[in-house]
């Protein structure tokens, strides 16, 4: 954030009141800021205050009230020009419907229109929740978002209104957190950037009775690792994870679940939908064919039970994947297993599979180091040494953003 350029552009709704917070916030973290206060703005937030905290003046009228030798008359262009991002927080649906159709007749409207190319901009919508769902918005929010806007979905909460529901705008704190990511060297150039990445995480537990379950070893930390990187990378991360306690990753929409069945009923509606799909969870590949209800009593000295096969939820992606869409999988192996990894591979109709050797010290469940063999579909082998589970996942997504259909001669 340091020395970077940011326009914060304010609109007229009461979320306006939290906006010098994040102005301080920026200054704080070395952030140049101008703010771009819209007529509406006005009314619920001061332009004395914002000044005070951006050092700045305060952007609002393309037209110079009064005109001196020193009037800048190419002041609608410079804000444009100088910003390295713009983040627009509380966005009204009047301002949305201004930015995607092109008007023009503000400092903050002028600003996105001259923005240079490339630049990130960060919409913030906040109104009351109909509003915000209302067809003319989201068409207005679509059109943004295929122009190359960031548009984070209000949170729910109380409104103004007295009601609850959708349409907060998020804490000051987490707008700077959204800024970051996007400022991020990662973000900016990754091919990643607007893909969906879906990605499993964790063991599954299969029930045996009410109180009792077959399970394993997995933390989840290796897929929690992915979907960070994928976030910061600028994906929109879809995170179904199975019982781990684990604090979820930023802007990621993390999904729980217990069972394999839970596991592929949750990934199922984005099979078709998303680019990437990242199998990392340690899948349980047997359920109890009858689990019982309520706790089992121990009267026998001896009991058996009878385990069915689970659903194969990646082998189950890998046949119905369509060309463009990427499978990646793990192979987690207790032997020498790379010739096990390559089986998988073609079996399950992969791209690539991570061989994860399994040693509990330095690889594999519940450590936060791993040792990673990526295996592509054409067979290009890649030793990685011992990584930080966040650096491991680092190197799978290189290697994935290199088999993406656009960067494949
Ligand atoms: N996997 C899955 N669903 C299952 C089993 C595995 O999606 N029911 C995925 C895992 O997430 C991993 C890959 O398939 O990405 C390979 O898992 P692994 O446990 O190494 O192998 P299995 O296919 O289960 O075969 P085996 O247990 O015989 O080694």
């Amino acid at each position: 954030m340091k020395g970077k350029n940011i326009i914060v552009g304010i609109c007229g709704g009461i979320a306006a009141y939290k906006t010098p917070q994040l102005v301080r916030l920026l200054k704080k973290q070395g952030a140049n800021v101008k703010v771009a206060l819209t007529e509406g703005g006005c009314h619920f937030v001061s332009e004395l205050a914002l000044a005070t905290v951006s050092g700045e003046q305060v952007y609002r009228k393309i037209f110079p009230p009064t005109f001196t030798e020193n009037t800048d008359y190419t002041g609608h262009i410079s804000l444009g020009e100088w910003a390295d991002a713009v983040v627009i927080a509380p966005a009204t649906a009047n301002t949305l419907a201004k930015l995607s159709s092109g008007l023009c007749d503000d400092m903050l409207t002028a600003c996105f229109i001259t923005l240079r190319p490339g630049k990130p901009v960060l919409i913030f919508p906040a109104m009351d929740g109909q509003m915000f769902l209302s067809p003319s918005v989201q068409r207005n929010i679509k059109t943004l978002i295929t122009q190359g806007c960031t548009v984070i979905n209000p949170e729910s909460g109380e409104l103004a209104s007295g009601l609850c529901g959708l349409g907060r705008m998020p804490a000051p704190e987490s707008i700077l957190g959204y800024l970051e990511q996007e400022l991020s060297s990662a973000t900016l150039h990754s091919p990643l950037r607007g893909k969906s990445v879906v990605v499993t995480a964790g063991p599954t537990r299969e029930k045996i009775d009410g109180v009792r379950f077959i399970s394993n070893y997995s933390s989840g930390k290796m897929g929690f690792a992915i979907a960070r990187a994928a976030a910061k990378r600028g994906a929109r991360v879809t995170l179904i994870t199975g019982p781990v306690h684990l604090e979820t990753p930023f802007d990621v929409d993390r999904h729980d679940v217990e069972s394999a069945q839970e596991m592929l009923a949750a990934a199922l509606p984005f099979f078709r939908s998303c680019d990437i799909f990242i199998s990392a969870a340690a899948v349980s590949d047997y359920r109890p064919l009858a689990p019982c209800e309520g706790k089992m009593k121990k009267d026998e000295d001896e009991i058996a039970f009878t385990l069915v096969k689970n659903p194969d939820i990646l082998a189950e992606f890998g046949q119905q994947k369509a060309s463009g869409q990427l499978a990646i999988g793990f192979a987690l192996e207790t032997q020498t297993g790379l010739d096990n990894a390559r089986k998988k591979l073609s079996a399950k109709n992969l791209d690539l599979i991570a061989f994860n050797f399994f040693d509990r010290k330095t690889s594999g469940f519940d450590v936060d180091t791993n040792i990673l063999t990526l295996i592509e579909r054409d067979g290009i082998t890649t030793e990685l040494p011992q990584l930080p589970k966040d650096d491991a996942a680092g190197k799978l997504l290189d290697a994935i953003e290199k088999l993406l259909p656009e960067n494949l001669h």
